[in-house]
Formats: structure tokens, sequence, C-alpha cells
């Protein structure tokens, strides 16, 4: 009975958060590096800035805005049902790190809450992935941010003058992969954050969770090979 009704009391809470206060931003600048208008690329039949719009409507987010500087950019957004927000020129250079057009974003909407930053450069990010995420910053446990990550067992080294040095294991015990947690990368696809966390200058603060997510949904579309490997993923299906 106890189980039920905190269940029930954490969907009431999500299903206010998410109504109200809770927006998707999706930063988009037509001057982005490595491929050009990057974000208007199509992956799988529809551009990857449809597909991120797309991701956030289904997982029941209504408030979707595109930040950007490009008319192309903004024609798209609207087409595919997003709010555009127009991205001053000073944030949208390539020295300007992206929480300064968060925090421009942020500051014209006094109203939001909880912001979800989404890359539209993450185009295997499920709904489910932000419907989760959204409920864990709030259930059981709330926190201040929740991001995106998945789990590595990779054993790292670093570079010491000519030689190397290993950095999260020890080489006479290497490590089995079922006795240790492995590690959390960060994917990049999805950064959760409070109001307050933001406007303080970051995405993220000491008290923030993790939502992991596969290494396939942790893919990332930062050049045309990549691009060709998202199609080919997408059009056999096995994404
Ligand atoms: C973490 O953040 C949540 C939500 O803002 C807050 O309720 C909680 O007290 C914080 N926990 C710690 C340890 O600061």
């Amino acid at each position: 009975m106890q189980v039920f009704f905190l269940i029930f009391f954490g969907l009431i809470v999500f299903a206010e958060v998410i109504e109200e206060k809770t927006a998707v931003l999706i930063l988009a600048r037509g001057g982005s590096k490595g491929i050009r208008l990057k974000n208007l690329q199509a992956v799988g039949g529809s551009s990857l800035l449809n597909r991120a719009i797309h991701t956030a409507k289904v997982a029941g987010i209504r408030d979707v805005t595109v930040s950007t500087d490009h008319p192309l950019i903004a024609l798209e957004s609207i087409k595919s049902g997003a709010r555009v927000f127009h991205r001053s020129p000073i944030t949208a250079t390539d020295w300007a790190p992206s929480i300064w057009a968060t925090l421009e974003f942020l500051s014209s909407k006094p109203h939001i809450e909880i912001l979800i930053l989404l890359q539209a450069t993450s185009p295997f990010v499920e709904p489910t992935n932000l419907i989760g995420a959204l409920r864990k910053l709030t259930f059981p446990i709330p926190f201040d941010c929740i991001f995106s990550a998945t789990r590595s067992y990779k054993l790292r080294w670093k570079p010491v003058g000519i030689g190397v040095t290993p950095i999260n294991f020890d080489p006479i015990a290497r490590p089995r992969r079922q006795d240790w947690s492995g590690e959390l990368l960060e994917t990049g696809a999805f950064y959760i954050a409070r109001r307050n966390v933001v406007m303080s200058g970051s995405y993220q603060n000491n008290n923030c969770s993790v939502w992991e997510v596969s290494a396939a949904e942790s893919f990332e579309v930062d050049s045309y090979h990549d691009l060709q490997v998202a199609n080919v993923l997408l059009s056999s299906n096995l994404a």
C-alpha cells in the first residue's frame, strides 16, 4: 500500500513537472564545424533537428525551442513543430561556450524551472530515455541535474613524458569486467538541470545523477563518416 502511494505521488509530481515548467532547448547554430549545417543533415530520411524535436515531443514535452542564428534552421524547426529563439551572434561564434546561449535563452524565460538541453547530433536517443531521466530528477530522490551517460569498461592510459601510465587500473591486477562496475562516460546527448544550476553558469553541480544509455544510443554525429554510419544503422533497422 505504501509503495502504491509512493508511486502514485511520484506520478502526480512528475505530471506536474512535465506540464508547466519543463522545456527542451536545442542549440543549433548555422556555422557548425566539420559538417556544414550539420543539424539539417538527414539521417534515416529526416534531419537531425527534426528527429530531436520529434523525440522531445513524443516524450511528452510540449515546450520545445530551437535557439539558432540561421534562417534555414529556423524554418526546419517551425516545420518540425518547435519554437524558434533568435540566438544572438555573440553566442553563436566558434569560441562561445554553449552555456552562454543557454543562459541567454533561460534569462528570457522566467517560468522555466527545469531545462533539458538536447543535442540534435545524438540521433539515437529514445523518448523513453528523456522520460526516465526527467522522472529521476525528482523521484524517488531529488537531484539538481541528470545527464546521459554510458558505461565503459575500457582500460585507460595517460601519456607521461615519452611513456604512459595507467589511469584507472593496476596492470599487475587487471580487473575483469565482472569484478568492477566500470566508469560512466558523458554521452553529450542530453543534460537536464534545474534553473538555479544553469543560472549559476553550468549544466552540472555536485548533486547530479546520470541516466544510463546503451553504447548504441550514445552514438554521436560529428563527421560525414558518422552520418553514413547512422544512415546505414537506420536503414538496416539495427538502431
Ligand atoms: C539535491 O537537489 C535536490 C533538488 O534541488 C534537493 O532537494 C536536495 O536536497 C539536494 N541534495 C543535496 C545533498 O544537496
